[in-house]
């Protein structure tokens, strides 16, 4: 169906939009914002709306470009830097900006901050595996205190795509496939980066990216077309940018790609209408790194200056790194192609930003060397790195409990060349992290038991993952000394990230096969697996008897990995994301649809695969621990609801086995019918909780009104009559249901 984007403008404006804390200054700074604009020429202003990247190194090339940019930062025409940092740059910059510019405007540093900046934590996607969003504002809260030390104001975090295509190699940055649990990460890390008091001087102005769709790359190829109806865009894609401007988000950066034939950086509907007008978001909006150039090879602009009109009239404030702005603007704005309204909207929203951090005030704030040296990789901020490592961890199978591993064992040997890979713990996005700083998953075991004789094999090459020549032989020699192998098996860090697709998920190289020569020892053995995104494990999660999901959990990875293999920490980390069998099942995510034709064994023409099951090989949610939970059916505190009504659903919880531990208990809702087909099951609430051995606890949840609200064929967010399944359980399948009724 076609819809008209002004019908839903309209409706979507009906809507309340809510006063968000991006919006105006006081009167103080408002006035010296106007009074600045008053006094700002055209290419001024542009300068403000110009971003870019620093140059680096002492070679010609850089020194040239160091001293151009200087000179423009002189000129008032470039007002914020991609990628400067160190107290001693960042400050011999903002000198010049406030001492030598004629209208003293001071400068704005940003740069990538994903998962830490010195301290490194567990990349993103590995810390929503954890479904504790007060662990994951924690990391974004160091990482503020970090980054903000060495003299940057703004971070390019974080990122809230949702992503159902684990190919994509993005997906290591976001918080997986589903909405609510994206949407509770996106509010964590905003308020950890940003803090309580945008003006700290220790907080970092967040920023939700890439707006919007991006996860949805068609194939799961980095910054490809996105085609999707608006119910799906709306109702899945979205949420989490919603959630991260009610936290109060400062800044978006838009998608590289475009969504239903419009590139993100000229979608004028989802930037002005949706963000802007729909949603009440009033910061500022900077483009992907040469995004808006990049409209030219999209195919709707015939210029760079074309492409800069569209864009800054689509609502993106920044110019990162395309230098169209600044380069091509000018002229676009004497002759009201770009009107001076929206000109002085965007330069508004650079210098408001400048005033809330207090840069008007002392310019210098984050520039202290001090801070600089004492701020960075402390004891506790290693510790809250670990203790969000180890929550991170997915136990994906534990055959007759093998694990955890008593302390008393003498003989291990630890086998993959990952086990001793400072590098790959990293990830992608890595900030200042230094590969000397990880604790490897060797180093980790070792210390956890000094007594013990622990030998190491890499047994393959990286980064082919190639066995080498002897390994049989020398696995088989080790046999007699060995009371447990551990072997390391995943990707590198370079898999994952930026560009970084694979058009298979299967284990790279030749680790099956070193799977298999362990397995036939007869030995007891343990896989640990590193990697940044969901892999498909047919081969192992079949055979192998303790699979554990350990990710790159950054600088306290070995420390981390050892708590859990000893028993110091009883995992609880559950999948955000869903983990296939083979890569030819993906798309492949919990909450689908039914179809008129659901996979069921006995019928062949059903919706499923000749060569492989329709199910995953590990469900969204899914993670064991070392003890077991009995987790009852949803109590609804009535049975009949009306329209606007919460409802209270109680759920009884027992940890019915030996060791104290946490459990995620989750909370799923069926829309039964509905006039727009529902998903089998959407996540509507989860709550960590811990609980001793033999302990047990009743907890409730509230179903909110918008919780069984969805997008109609006209895009209508609206709740319609009739019967609703709640299921509660430990993960996505492994459920228990009752049902309530929702009357008008
Ligand atoms: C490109 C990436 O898509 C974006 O996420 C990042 O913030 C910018 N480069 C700046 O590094």
């Amino acid at each position: 169906m076609k819809i008209n984007h002004k019908v839903i403008v309209f409706l979507l404006l009906l809507i309340s939009s809510a006063i968000h804390a991006q919006t105006k200054l006081n009167q103080q700074g408002e006035a010296l914002i106007d009074n600045l604009i008053s006094q700002m020429t055209v290419n001024e202003k542009l300068g403000q709306l110009a971003q870019m990247r620093w140059s680096w190194g002492d070679s010609p090339q850089a020194a040239a470009t160091q001293k151009l940019y200087k000179e423009r930062v002189k000129q008032g025409t470039l007002g914020s830097f991609l990628g400067v940092h160190g107290v001693a740059l960042t400050c011999e910059l903002q000198r010049i900006a406030v001492e030598e510019s004629r209208l003293k405007i001071p400068l704005l540093f940003a740069q990538d901050v994903i998962h830490g900046w010195r301290t490194i934590f567990p990349v993103p996607l590995a810390e929503a595996a954890s479904w504790n969003p007060d662990l994951v504002g924690q990391s974004a809260r160091v990482a503020a205190v970090e980054a903000t030390s060495a003299g940057i104001h703004w971070t390019f975090a974080p990122m809230v795509d949702i992503s159902r295509d684990p190919r994509w190699g993005r997906i290591t940055e976001g918080s997986g496939e589903d909405p609510f649990l994206g949407s509770a990460m996106a509010t964590a890390r905003v308020k950890g980066f940003q803090g309580d008091d945008i003006s700290a001087g220790n907080t970092l102005l967040a920023c939700a990216k890439h707006f919007c769709a991006y996860g949805a790359a068609e194939g799961g190829r980095d910054y490809n077309i996105a085609d999707m109806s608006l119910q799906t865009l709306f109702g899945i894609y979205l949420p989490p940018f919603k959630a991260a401007v009610d936290a109060g988000v400062e800044t978006f950066m838009g998608a590289f790609n475009e969504v239903n034939g419009v590139p993100m950086h000229a979608n004028d509907f989802l930037i002005n209408k949706v963000l802007h007008q729909q949603w009440g978001f009033s910061g500022l909006l900077i483009s992907d790194f040469t995004a808006v150039m990049e409209l030219q090879r999209h195919g709707i602009a015939a210029t760079p200056e074309d492409a800069g009109v569209l864009a800054l009239n689509a609502g993106v404030d920044i110019d990162m790194e395309s230098d169209i702005y600044a380069g091509e603007l000018a002229s676009a704005v004497t002759d009201n192609r770009v009107s001076e309204k929206v000109l002085n909207n965007a330069v508004a929203r650079v210098l408001r930003l400048k005033y809330k951090l207090g840069l008007f005030d002392d310019p210098y704030r984050y520039h202290n060397l001090e801070r600089e040296k004492e701020n960075i990789l402390t004891n506790e901020h290693r510790q809250v790195a670990r203790n969000v490592a180890r929550e991170s961890i997915v136990l994906l199978k534990n055959d007759n409990h093998l694990l955890p591993l008593s302390k008393t064992i003498k003989n291990i040997t630890v086998v993959g060349a990952l086990a001793a890979d400072n590098d790959a713990p990293l990830g992608a996005w890595r900030g200042q992290g230094r590969k000397e700083d990880v604790i490897t998953v060797l180093q980790g075991i070792k210390e956890a038991l000094p007594g013990a004789r622990i030998g190491y094999e890499a047994a393959y090459d990286l980064p082919e993952f190639k066995n080498q020549d002897d390994i049989k032989d020398r696995i088989q020699k080790s046999v007699p000394e060995t009371d447990v192998f551990i072997l390391v098996l995943g990707e590198t860090a370079r898999m994952t990230g930026e560009a970084s697709n694979r058009s298979s998920i299967e284990l790279p190289g030749e680790q099956n096969k070193l799977a298999q020569i362990l397995k036939r020892t007869g030995k007891p053995l343990v896989i640990l697996l590193m990697n940044g995104r969901p892999l498909a494990l047919s081969q192992i999660a079949h055979e192998m008897p303790v699979i554990v999901e350990c990710w790159f959990l950054g600088v306290e990875m070995g420390h981390a990995v050892a708590d859990v293999l000893f028993g110091d920490f009883n995992p609880s980390g559950k999948l955000p994301a869903t983990f296939p069998r083979v890569t030819g099942q993906i798309p492949i995510y919990y909450n689908h649809k039914n179809t008129g034709r659901p996979p069921v064994e006995d019928d062949f023409f059903r919706s499923k695969y000749l060569d492989v099951p329709w199910t995953p090989q590990f469900p969204f949610g899914y993670g064991l621990g070392y003890s077991s939970f009995d987790i009852s059916a949803p109590v609804p505190e009535k049975q009949v609801i009306h329209s606007g009504d919460k409802i209270v659903v109680s759920v009884h919880v027992k940890n019915t086995g030996k060791y104290d531990g946490q459990e995620v208990v989750q909370l799923y809702l069926r829309d039964e019918v509905r006039s727009i087909t529902p998903p089998v099951k959407q996540l509507v609430a989860f709550n960590k909780i811990f609980l001793k051995s033999g302990e047990s606890r009743s907890i409730q949840f509230v179903i909110q009104p918008d919780n069984l609200k969805f997008y109609d064929s006209n895009l209508n967010y609206k709740s319609e009559p009739g019967w609703f399944t709640i299921y509660s359980g430990a993960d996505s399948e492994n459920l228990k249901s009752s049902r309530f009724q929702l009357v008008n």
